[in-house]
């Protein structure tokens, strides 16, 4: 049997990785800008993470939810207390595309209707309804197009306002900062009008933090920048520093019942131990006011080259954008650099997604780098 063959792959070859350096098979060292794609949090093979993953793997890896998992009440009350977010309830399960299906549903079946309002350029995963919400018609299949989806454009009120009104909708789903998009975001006052909004006209509003979230902008969710609370929360990523686990925290106005939602994986042992693991070394070494601190040098480094046009993003959930495509100079800075960063939608942004602990030094490295793939 061979691969399905979706993925374009790097000639690179990772065998074992620490912090943000990556060995590849013939021995080669690798900075690690991207976390492969915002999951790596806490740093590679983070030596808290693997412990408390060996040691849970040594007791129990795993039981359905039909019995009784303290771990997930751990889980939930350290999340609570840690993002401030103590009167919502949470639902696990295993990806960010899952989470967002499981935000919509709800939306759904607490509202009675279906359609949705989600933003140009949005991206919230490829699964049925997550990827009908998701801008880019070349990934949604003709069952997709079943889901009725209207995208409008961040910061248009009037527009908004139109849609919001009509009464049609469930759900408006919005990221805080989009990733995949190139690193938009709504205003302030954008975000508090659909937040008012969407509670005068009983719509659903679906946080997707799933790149956004665990501390990468510097809060623990990027709404929280905003000042707002959303009804549903959707959170990946970052959560499990590359263990597969996704979740929604949903606002206790919104009421639980047997069966509503369901998966046989979600929430088991080891996904409950790797978040927690996450969250543990979030708080004890202060990573959200690294992100803040490090996003700040970060832009400060970014302004003394003159080829970034624009810098783009909040703590450690950045993009650098150009005035020519990047793709070059992506491939530059992995082949001769032996450094991964990221691209985006927008084919003039680099995006640059550490683990939420690098240091002044990595990124003085990285700068370094940049200028001399620059000249
Ligand atoms: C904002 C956002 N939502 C949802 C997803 C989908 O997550 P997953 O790939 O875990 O399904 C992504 C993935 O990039 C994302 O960036």
């Amino acid at each position: 049997m061979k691969l399905f063959d979706v993925y374009p792959l790097y000639d690179v070859t990772p065998v074992s990785a620490k912090g943000i350096e990556i060995l590849d098979d013939k021995g080669e060292k690798y900075l690690d800008f991207y976390g492969g794609h915002a999951v790596i949090s806490i740093g590679h093979s983070h030596p808290h993470y693997v412990n408390r993953l060996k040691e849970q793997l040594d007791t129990i890896g795993f039981y359905s939810n039909s019995v009784q998992n303290p771990l997930q009440e751990q889980l939930a009350t350290k999340l609570g207390a840690l993002s401030h977010c103590e009167d919502y309830n949470l639902f696990m399960c295993n990806s960010g595309a899952e989470a967002n299906e499981n935000a919509l549903k709800m939306a759904s079946f607490h509202t009675g209707k279906s359609k949705v309002i989600a933003f140009s350029n949005s991206f919230h995963g490829r699964t049925s309804a997550a990827v009908a919400t998701t801008d880019n018609p070349s990934i949604n299949a003709p069952i997709n197009k079943q889901q009725e989806v209207t995208f409008l454009a961040l910061n248009d009120f009037d527009v908004f306002e139109k849609a919001i009104v009509s009464g049609e909708y469930c759900a408006v789903i919005l990221e805080a900062i989009q990733g995949v998009g190139g690193l938009d975001e709504p205003t302030t006052e954008f975000y508090q009008f659909v937040e008012e909004k969407c509670k005068s006209n009983n719509v659903i509003l679906i946080a997707d933090e799933v790149q956004s979230g665990f501390g990468r902008s510097g809060q623990f969710f990027a709404f929280q920048h905003h000042g707002i609370q959303p009804d549903i929360i959707s959170i990946a990523k970052g959560m499990g520093n590359g263990f597969p686990v996704g979740g929604i925290l949903i606002h206790e106005n919104i009421k639980a019942s047997y069966g509503l939602l369901g998966t046989t994986f979600g929430g088991n042992h080891l996904a409950c131990v790797a978040t927690l693991a996450v969250l543990e070394v979030l708080e004890k070494d202060d990573l959200m006011a690294n992100a803040t601190r490090l996003g700040d040098y970060f832009k400060q480094q970014a302004l003394e080259i003159p080829e970034i046009k624009k810098i783009k993003g909040r703590g450690l959930m950045l993009g650098l954008e150009f005035d020519f495509e990047i793709a070059d100079l992506r491939k530059r800075l992995i082949h001769n650099q032996h450094m991964f960063t990221g691209s985006a939608k927008n084919k003039y942004l680099l995006r640059f997604l550490p683990a939420l602990n690098i240091t002044k030094e990595q990124i003085d490295v990285f700068f370094a780098a940049l200028k001399t793939e620059l000249k």
